[in-house]
């Protein structure tokens, strides 16, 4: 039996919820972020914010945390709200207001064939699961990624619905999986992508190889918002629920938009 599909009443339920408290503005269901479940930025992060990790900390043998200053992770923060491309694309598609909960930035490595099957770093086709329909994840490339460093895959969302309308297994998705959308992308160029409703995984990098990317975890709010945690949160597990574990982590970013 798919036990995801446990899952699914949870997300249905914080997809209801946030709906009724954040929704403030019509909805597109036309939006490329709404329908297909990713659309890709113009805009070049690279440009506006450094990413120079203060340290690194090892989280298994093919995957080290960039561990970003407090102050790094603010002005990331503060860069993704102040943008006019992510917030339009959002309250377009979603017709609601975003809060940054968590920032990720990875180096992986190759893993061994034989332990390739192994989730490392996501790397086996998934949804996030214990999350709403209206998480979106920002995706930022923090060095050219080409086919031959891992880039993460997706699916497009009307694929994703088949493959769970059908009810296949996790370990069985890639059977089902013929094109795959891809992270190739330049230093710095980024896109949106929602985890809940497009299966997708980590690529991995061939032998040799190295793929660094930055990470970021949205959830509907009442305004635009940054988390207060994002510092502390780098050092673990991303976290899921976010209707349950933000509350009270939020700050508003009053006035500016
Ligand atoms: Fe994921």
């Amino acid at each position: 039996m798919n036990k995801e599909i446990f899952f699914e009443f949870p997300s249905a339920i914080m997809t209801l919820a946030e709906i009724i408290a954040y929704k403030r503005f019509e909805a597109n269901a036309d939006h490329p972020l709404y329908k297909n479940g990713f659309v890709s930025l113009n805009q070049i992060f690279d440009d506006v914010c450094d990413f120079s990790p203060v340290d690194q900390h090892i989280r298994n043998p093919y995957c080290k945390v960039n561990v970003y200053s407090e102050k790094t992770l603010s002005n990331l923060a503060e860069a993704i709200i102040e943008n006019d491309e992510i917030r339009e694309n959002l309250q377009a598609a979603y017709g609601m207001k975003f809060s940054v909960d968590f920032i990720y930035s990875s180096q992986i490595a190759s893993i061994p064939t034989q332990d390739s099957e192994r989730p490392f770093y996501a790397n086996e086709f998934h949804r996030d699961m214990l999350f709403s329909s209206n998480v979106v994840k920002l995706f930022i490339a923090l060095e050219d990624i080409d086919q031959t460093q891992g880039p993460t895959e997706w699916i497009s969302k009307e694929e994703s619905q088949k493959i769970v309308g059908i009810g296949v297994r996790r370990a069985e998705i890639k059977e089902h999986i013929n094109d795959t959308f891809s992270f190739s992308r330049k230093k710095g160029q980024a896109c949106l992508l929602n985890p809940h409703t497009n299966i997708h995984k980590a690529g991995i990098p061939e032998p040799g190889k190295f793929r660094s990317q930055l990470m970021v975890q949205l959830n509907p709010y009442m305004d635009w918002a940054i988390n207060k945690d994002l510092y502390k949160r780098q050092f673990h597990r991303e976290p899921n629920l976010p209707l349950l574990r933000n509350f009270g982590l939020r700050k508003p970013q009053v006035g500016r938009f």
